[in-house]
């Protein structure tokens, strides 16, 4: 580790190529050496120690205090020599604020990378000692919103937007996007999650991978896989058939990984059927590299497994953040024969393929100071898009001229959440709320109403606000204060002031913790129910209106309470430019076109995960392997297990089979218009491999909008039982004008009408008789034709892993 260069090293292929080899100079202009051989001969060039400090991660390098990084194991960096710590505090000079970083050796080639989170957007520290410049990131909307959207090409900007600040704060991967299924409502982190669809899933988090990596930066999609809750999610053990595995929870990532292209990979937290996901050769090597063809690298989340060898071995090339005693570990299990050098050396040349594509290794020249504002614009526009209209009766909504003041209730109507709480955070320089936005849309608010909301909430803020969620009070993640009581009169006095009243319901939750199946997180508080039954009835007194907006992340019980209001707009948590967002959609700027890509159940009850979620306590008697509950620990690992009983239906697979009724079924969304759908086509009726759907969109409303176009299909029951219908492609017109109508086609091949056949461990359609289903909603099915599958369609056979050591009483035969 001599002649550390102080600056990153930024050496050409050829150069290196020379240095390396000490064959030819640059100046000669040498044959570029391939890829193959500058990784070759950088791996040639380690020793043992350095290989080991590469794969193994240089680190806690959190904004969080020394005591807290101790807790957590993070050990001490002088364990490994003055050479090691020196290259340590430099290369945490980078960028500040960043998750973890790579070790970097010059003198072979090897720069360093630089790891941020995501998934919502950069997330670094915004200022630096000693500094008077800020490091502010845009607060992008998160998954949930942009998957609402339903529009790849939205996504793919976000995600270009997203990426572009990657490159100019100095980072190489962003650590998103997150993709986990929205199994269960309560999952605390489902708001960084797309939906509880795979398709949904895996089309937004291909768009979003291409969008950030279209700027030479690379992406980590997360966490792989079946990580669908945070209580102890440490040290579940997820026990899933493997169809449930390869039809849902497997099935995004492989979307995501055979159209993108992803860096890299994030292993997750849990076990899968009794293996650390990042100890799983089944996973990590038969489906993700064997079967799907990944060509990146695996790094662990932070902290995650327990067994460094058996990492390596299953193909999880990187451990993050690292210990220095994981260095020593593995130093020392080659130099005893407990795992051969070559699979270092495997797994290193991954790290390294990857690093010849990054910023530091090209020597980019960021600048710090990415366009924030141009990002603002787009953050506005995405959150519209995603924005669903719940409720609008009477055509409450758009706004109408005559109203120009407008009184806004509800504690984060003042104090509006962008994003959710833990790594998913964002640290922006702002957050419009819904009374800026207001503001910033022309409207006079009611400053007696502000003043009232403003101090209760300081007043609250200054009690400290309770959570359960350690991570997010760690870190200052924003909590909403409880909902302050509403006198009748001073709705009344409102009411007669105002020509229009908002009243904003908030919700946060994030990394750490799940939410609660109760009042004042899935259900509303007796406070809430009140504020939205006496100020609607005021204002309705008055013969004015009532709208009602939710900020939230994630699904919350509205069954008993949406028919009070005159609408009911589902803002999400929408970034930054919240409040300008949200105004843009009330005022009818924006007419909303997104649809929910999650379901709304009626009770939390009927959740078909509810009974099971979020697991349960294993008696230590039942644990085979105690010592694999050690390990660096964010969280204490408790022996725990969830059994996913529901199998395959998940979401409006389960309503829609079994004729549960839901608030919002997936896919539902109001618009501003009517849209007519028409001329179904079929390019054959015979499948033969491929089909072609087309079907007419027109606008038969007054104003201009967009419409999300949804195509189900449903299978015949032969070998193996199928859902009543899944969804197999989707689109979204262009802004279509009155009368104007838009053709839309899709294609759909076998893989996407195939049930995952366990006996045969390979993708099947069956031969019968199948009918396509479009429509506006997973229920508001427009149009269907038929078509048949002659004979058994054998669509693909993979890798026959993963299958549980116990076999689940599933939900449906139960
Ligand atoms: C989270 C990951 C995150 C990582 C680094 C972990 O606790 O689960 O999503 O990327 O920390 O911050």
């Amino acid at each position: 580790m001599k002649n550390r260069l102080k600056k990153t090293s930024l050496i050409s292929k050829a150069c290196l190529f020379s240095l390396t080899l000490g064959v030819f100079g640059c100046s000669s202009q040498p044959k570029q050496p391939s890829d193959e051989e500058v990784i070759k001969n950088t791996i040639s060039k380690m020793t043992l120690d350095q290989k080991a400090e590469v794969l193994i991660g240089t680190g806690m390098f959190m904004d969080l205090p020394d005591s807290i990084k101790k807790k957590f194991g993070g050990g001490d960096d002088n364990e490994l020599g003055p050479d090691y710590k020196a290259m340590v505090d430099h290369i945490r000079t980078y960028l500040p604020g960043a998750a973890g970083n790579t070790s970097e050796f010059p003198e072979a080639g090897v720069t360093c990378q630089v790891l941020t989170d995501g998934p919502a957007g950069l997330r670094i520290q915004p200022t630096r000692k000693g500094e008077e410049k800020t490091y502010y990131c845009t607060a992008f909307p998160i998954a949930t919103v942009l998957a609402s959207s339903w529009d790849t090409d939205l996504v793919y900007k976000v995600g270009e937007a997203m990426g572009n600040e990657v490159l100019e704060y100095g980072s190489d991967v962003l650590l998103a996007p997150g993709m986990n299924i929205q199994r269960d409502p309560l999952c605390g982190r489902n708001f960084e999650y797309y939906s509880e669809d795979p398709l949904v899933t895996g089309k937004m988090a291909a768009a979003m991978v291409k969008g950030i990596q279209s700027n030479g930066v690379g992406t980590s999609i997360k966490h792989f896989a079946a990580n669908n809750q945070e209580t102890n999610r440490m040290s579940v053990n997820t026990i899933v058939s493997q169809r449930a595995l390869r039809e849902i929870y497997l099935k995004g990532f492989e979307i995501a990984v055979k159209d993108a292209q992803p860096w890299t990979v994030m292993s997750s937290y849990n076990k899968l059927n009794g293996v650390y996901t990042s100890e799983s050769h089944g996973l990590l090597t038969d489906i993700l590299r064997n079967d799907w063809g990944f060509e990146g690298y695996v790094m662990t989340d932070w902290g995650g497994g327990s067994d460094v060898i058996a990492q390596m071995k299953a193909g999880n090339d990187m451990i993050q953040p690292g210990q220095p005693k994981q260095v020593l570990e593995l130093v020392n299990a080659v130099n005893e024969g407990a795992i051969d050098e070559a699979i270092l050396d495997k797994n290193l040349s991954r790290i390294f393929g990857i690093m010849l594509k990054t910023p530091k290794y090209k020597g980019y020249a960021y600048s710090s100071d990415p366009d924030l504002k141009a990002h603002a614009e787009v953050t506005r526009q995405a959150a519209t898009d995603g924005m669903v209209l719940l409720e609008n009766r009477d055509q409450a909504l758009p706004i109408t001229a005559d109203v120009k003041k407008v009184a806004a209730f509800g504690n984060t109507s003042y104090d509006f959440i962008a994003g959710g709480t833990g790594s998913g955070d964002v640290n922006e320089a702002y957050t419009i709320s819904l009374l800026e936005g207001l503001e910033n849309g022309g409207y006079e608010t009611d400053a007696e109403l502000t003043e009232i909301y403003q101090k209760y909430i300081e007043a609250e803020r200054a009690k400290g606000v309770k959570t359960d969620n350690w991570l997010a009070a760690l870190m200052n993640g924003k909590i909403p204060v409880t909902e302050m009581p509403l006198t009748k009169a001073l709705a009344q006095k409102m009411a007669a002031e105002n020509d229009m009243a908002l009243i904003t319901i908030g919700r946060n939750s994030g990394e750490g913790g799940d939410r609660k199946p109760e009042a004042g997180d899935f259900y509303l508080t007796d406070t809430e129910k009140a504020l939205i039954k006496d100020v609607t009835e005021a204002f309705h007194a008055k013969g004015k209106k009532a709208i009602v907006v939710l900020n939230i992340g994630g699904a919350i019980e509205t069954a008993s309470w949406a028919n009070i209001p005159d609408a009911v707009l589902l803002a999400w948590q929408p970034g930054q430019e919240a409040g300008n967002s949200v105004i843009d959609v009330l005022s009818g700027k924006v007419n909303p076109s997104g649809k929910l890509a999650v379901s709304f159940p009626v009770s939390y009850d009927d959740a078909p995960t509810s009974k099971t979620f979020p697991g349960h306590e294993i008696k230590s008697d039942e644990v085979d392997n105690a010592a694999d509950l050690s390990g660096f620990s964010f969280m204490k690992r408790t022996p725990w297990e969830v059994v996913y009983d529901e199998d395959i239906y998940v979401g409006y697979r389960y309503y829609n089979t079994f004729d549960v009724p839901v608030a919002y079924e997936f896919g539902y969304g109001l618009s501003y218009t009517n849209f007519e759908y028409s001329n179904l086509k079929l390019s054959a009726s015979n499948f033969d491999g491929e089909l072609t759907v087309s079907v007419d969109v027109k606008n038969t409303g007054s104003v201009a909008g967009r419409e999300v176009v949804q195509v189900y299909a449903s299978a015949p029951q032969v070998k193996l039982e199928k859902p009543e219908e899944e969804l197999v492609a989707f689109g979204k017109t262009k802004l279509l004008n009155p009368d104007e109508t838009a053709t839309l086609s899709f294609t759909i091949k076998a893989t996407d009408l195939a049930s995952f056949n366990e006996a045969t461990s390979s993708w099947l359609v069956e031969a019968g008789n199948y009918t396509v289903k479009v429509g506006a909603s997973s229920i508001k099915i427009n149009q269907t034709a038929d078509f048949s599958v002659a004979s058994d369609i054998d669509a693909g056979d993979v890798s026959n892993v993963l299958a549980p050591e116990v076999s689940i009483e599933k939900l449906s035969q139960k």
